[in-house]
């Protein structure tokens, strides 16, 4: 057994003192080292000697063994540099393409936008998605029970405790301001920052806020459960409908790259007084008739007007001093207009096909 371990020692070192390449190294190393090598069969056979011998010739062994390795760990260290400089890159190959991300249609949108509003002096503000009906609602003039919520149907979502905070407030129909008495509810729109805006801030106040919001709708081509907008509100002394539309134009001609004629016409919304929907002339046909403009020559772009006084007092802003401005944009319907999309259905369904035109 000595004679043998001493035999595959010498071979082994031979061996290894002989290799060239790192292949031969390999193969070496599965014949001896492997785990059914000559090395290891000996060593095991070990196991079978008496425990005297199993002794001496397991400490012999192990030395042999400790050698090996060494060695062998040194071939592999002094073989890979020449190996290496086998190896050559050519520089004339072409480069592997990194795939580029695309950017959201929307995002595209929001982003135009937020430049444009920013050099007319406007903060770009974010909002909570889920959102307190005090400020999606109570806050902008819409009580509870008012037929106005109708307009807006969303997804209430129960607070733990809500209901309990409920009972417990003396009248819970009434505005008792941002506390617990309320559910939350996934914002219907962006102008629940409207109010948030005016707490944080105070007039005079210019902020736009671009963000998701939700509506409990039977789906299809233009309506979604899920769409973005932008709010816009502008505070301050004397700011009134005139400053309003003057933003809209540069706003719409910072969009379409061209001054472009507007149409404003009476609306309702309960957060503002008078309310205004703000048309474009139909950039399709330019104003002739067309499938996108319903023949009317126009599209609806925003709904807008003067800020009401119970929202200003909502945040605690003084209305016999301030007065101003707030808009909705629809950038989603924008997106659908700017890049001919005709479903609406296309933004939310993660698909690359659609995705990757932009
Ligand atoms: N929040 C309204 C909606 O989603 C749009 C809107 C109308 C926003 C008038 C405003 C406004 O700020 O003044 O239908």
């Amino acid at each position: 057994m000595k004679e043998k371990l001493e035999q595959l020692k010498n071979e082994i070192k031979e061996a290894l003192e002989n290799v060239k390449s790192s292949e031969v190294l390999k193969e070496m190393e599965i014949k001896y080292f492997g785990r059914k090598g000559k090395l290891t069969t000996l060593l095991k056979g070990i196991a079978s000697l008496n425990a005297e011998q199993k002794k001496e010739i397991g400490q012999l062994a192990n030395e042999a063994k400790g050698e090996l390795m060494a060695k062998l760990n040194e071939s592999k260290a002094v073989i890979s540099p020449e190996e290496k400089s086998k190896a050559y890159t050519d520089v004339t190959l072409p480069g592997q393409a990194i795939e580029q991300g695309h950017q959201h249609p929307v995002t595209l949108i929001e982003n135009e936008l937020e430049d444009i509003f920013t050099s007319l002096g406007f903060m770009i503000l974010d909002g909570p998605e889920l959102e307190s009906e005090y400020f999606n609602f109570e806050a902008l003039n819409i009580p509870r029970h008012h037929p106005a919520r109708d307009m807006q149907d969303t997804f209430y979502v129960e607070e733990p405790g809500g209901e309990r905070r409920r009972k417990e407030a003396k009248d819970p129909s009434t505005s008792l301001g941002a506390g617990g008495e309320y559910d939350l509810v996934m914002r219907t729109h962006t102008s629940p920052m409207q109010v948030r805006a005016m707490l944080k801030y105070g007039a005079p106040l210019r902020c736009v806020v671009p963000g998701r919001v939700f509506r409990n709708e039977a789906t299809d081509a233009v309506h979604d459960t899920t769409f973005n907008q932008l709010e816009g509100l502008m505070i301050g002394e004397g700011i009134s409908v005139v400053n309003l539309i003057a933003v809209m134009k540069e706003m719409l001609k910072g969009i379409f790259k061209k001054p472009v004629e507007i149409r404003v016409r009476p609306g309702y919304f309960p957060f503002t007084e008078p309310s205004l929907e703000v048309d474009v002339r139909c950039t399709q046909c330019d104003g002739s008739g067309c499938p996108a403009c319903k023949q009317s020559g126009w599209l609806e772009m925003v709904g807008s007007g003067q800020v009401h006084p119970n929202v200003l007092r909502a945040g605690q802003i003084d209305p016999d001093k301030n007065s101003g401005f707030a808009f909705g944009l629809g950038t989603t319907r924008l997106a659908m207009m700017k890049y001919g999309i005709s479903d609406i259905r296309l933004f939310n369904s993660g698909d690359l096909r659609f995705l990757e035109q932009f």
